[in-house]
């Protein structure tokens, strides 16, 4: 998966992500006013209930009354002789009176038990509308840590798969160059001495019967060119690996490496080894240090402008350090190439750092305009799982 489809499915995770915060937001609201509600209504369901207690206790006391009175008008119509005009019109008023208090007393008495009734049904409601959104908003949250952890682990995925991509690639490239620079050195130096000899050999065979003084001579500058051939090939092959790295281990590898070195380009170089290099038992451990020695000598012969190097290695107790100094020119490392920009740059120092990265350790470089570069190196005695 490229960049784009990181970042897109990131935007993704993230939207939904706060989607779900959102809806989660609006259930609290929710849940938050339904519990005033509920507040409200209990408050209010308390006064109606009291309300209608004395309502009714009210109707009851008219209710009889009502009786009273109803009984007293009955008395007076069976002896309406024994009661005055005025009173009888009295008995009647107050019973019709009374009557009419006791109706409009039912109908407050039916309003308030029908208002009670209606609160108690909304409060029931309210208090299962808290309960569910409670419930939804536990769920949500649940969701939301469910997602985010997963989608998180999603994202960090993606991106293991991206660097370990990228470290592929890399990895291709490099061989690709080293494959470059092989058949480069092989056409430049062997194959081309090889057509040196056929062309030689065929010189001897025109000359043998001719002059043969002239043929020895050819034979020996022959011999010469076979000799040089044989020469190129064998640091060729060195080159993709030195061999004696197995059979003689890394010290007695570097020690011939450097004095062929330092033969070649007059550069002399130092070599220190502090405590036992012997503990070196992985061989992509010791071909990694040999691998960094080589690329900083060659960069110290081709940039450098040197007359001398140094080289510590020390053997610590848990990891191994390896120091590499010049006193040449220096340069700017901010200048350096970043390989996965610049696919056609110096590859050596970026190769280098990947190498040692993918080992477990750590590269560093520093440089000092007129004083000279320092690479160093930190590496475990041993890798999990080599990979190179
Ligand atoms: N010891 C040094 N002294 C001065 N400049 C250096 C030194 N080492 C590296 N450099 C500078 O850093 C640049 C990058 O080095 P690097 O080894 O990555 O690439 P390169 O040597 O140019 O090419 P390659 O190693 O792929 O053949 C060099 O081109 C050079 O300018
Ligand atoms: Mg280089």
């Amino acid at each position: 998966m490229d960049n784009i489809g990181i970042k897109r499915i990131n935007d993704i995770v993230k939207s939904t992500l706060s989607v779900i915060e959102e809806s989660k937001g609006a259930i609290f609201d929710i849940s938050e006013s339904a519990r005033r509600e509920v507040f409200n209504l209990k408050k209010e369901l308390q006064y109606l209930k009291a309300e209608a207690t004395s309502i009714i206790n009210e109707c009851q006391k008219l209710e009889l009354k009502v009786i009273k009175s109803r009984k007293r008008l009955a008395e007076i119509n069976r002896n309406f002789d024994k009661y005055s005009e005025e009173e009888m019109k009295q008995a009647y008023d107050e019973a019709n009176e009374l009557m009419l208090e006791l109706a409009v007393c039912r109908e407050r008495e039916k309003y308030t038990i029908s208002r009670r009734n209606d609160v108690e049904r909304r409060l029931k409601s309210a208090i299962e509308t808290v309960g569910k959104a409670e419930k939804l908003v536990a769920q949500v949250g649940t969701v939301l840590n469910y997602l985010s952890g997963d989608l998180q682990k999603l994202d960090e995925h993606f991106e293991n798969a991206e660097s370990k991509r990228l470290i592929a690639i890399r990895i291709i490239k490099a061989q690709e160059n080293e494959r470059r620079r092989i058949a480069r050195e092989i056409h430049d130096g062997p194959a081309q001495a090889m057509s040196n000899v056929v062309l030689k050999a065929e010189i001897c065979e025109k000359m043998a019967g001719i002059d043969m003084q002239k043929t020895i001579d050819e034979l020996r500058s022959l011999k010469d060119v076979v000799r040089s051939c044989l020469k190129d090939v064998r640091r060729v092959i060195y080159d993709l690996r030195p061999m004696s790295i197995d059979d003689l281990g890394l010290k007695i590898t570097l020690q011939k490496y450097l004095e062929s070195y330092s033969n070649e380009h007059s550069i002399s170089v130092d070599l220190k080894i502090k405590g036992n290099d012997s503990r070196i038992k992985d061989s992509n451990i010791s071909l990694a240090i040999f691998r960094v020695v080589q690329e900083t000598l060659n960069n110290i012969y081709k940039h450098a402008n040197a007359t001398f190097a140094s080289i510590q290695l020390e053997c610590a107790e848990k990891s191994i350090l390896l120091r590499i100094k010049d006193d040449g020119e220096g340069f700017d490392i901010n200048s350096l190439h970043d390989i996965s920009r610049d696919a056609d740059g110096g590859f050596g120092i970026i190769g280098m750092k990947e190498r040692i990265e993918l080992l477990e350790g750590e590269f560093r470089i520093s440089s000092e305009m007129n004083v000279g570069t320092t690479v160093m190196v930190k590496l475990p005695y041993e890798i999990q799982g080599g990979i190179i």
